[in-house]
């Protein structure tokens, strides 16, 4: 019975633990790329999106809007690693997986730059690992 107990508690535990580890300490609203980030990504946007997505990222055709309420609606409480992949692997449509993991990032922040996102002074990193550590977030979370 004491053993049992014990079981169940460390399986507590564990579960509360994986819990902690998975819930991204960050959101886009902390300020997680950098205006230069930003504006280095506007050019490689408007070379290798805009052509689909529009210039005003309002989407065309079969390419979905990447800004407002629509993009929201499928990427609000992602975390950036899945936005990061889903670019990296399969964008710009007409050459996939043509790009490096850092201009990835670098067109990332510009669409969160786009999106009315604050820019800061951390760099948006370009492995995943640490860009599942943030998630996009369409409210502003409270003030803590
Ligand atoms: C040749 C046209 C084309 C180009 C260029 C292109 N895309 Fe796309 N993109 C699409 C189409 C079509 C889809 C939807 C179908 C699909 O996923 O392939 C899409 C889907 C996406 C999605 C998923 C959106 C969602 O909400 O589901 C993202 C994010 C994205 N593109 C980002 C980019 C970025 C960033 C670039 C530039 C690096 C880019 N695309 C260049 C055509 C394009």
């Amino acid at each position: 019975m004491k053993k049992l107990m014990i079981t169940a508690v460390s399986l507590g535990l564990a579960a509360a633990g994986t819990a902690l580890a998975q819930a991204p300490s960050r959101t886009v609203w902390d300020g997680v790329f950098t205006a230069d980030q930003a504006a280095q990504g506007k050019v490689l946007f408007n070379n290798k999106c805009a052509i689909c997505h529009g210039a005003e990222m309002n989407g065309a055709e079969m390419a979905p809007p990447l800004a407002g309420g629509a993009f929201l609606a499928n990427w609000s409480n992602v975390p950036v690693s899945e936005f990061f992949t889903r670019i990296h692997s399969t964008m710009p449509a007409n050459d996939p997986g043509s790009m490096s993991g850092q201009e990835v990032s670098l067109v990332i922040a510009y669409i969160l730059s786009f999106n009315q996102y604050p820019a800061g002074t951390a760099t948006l990193p370009s492995d995943e690992a640490a860009l599942a550590q943030i998630n996009i977030l369409a409210e502003k979370p409270a003030a803590k």
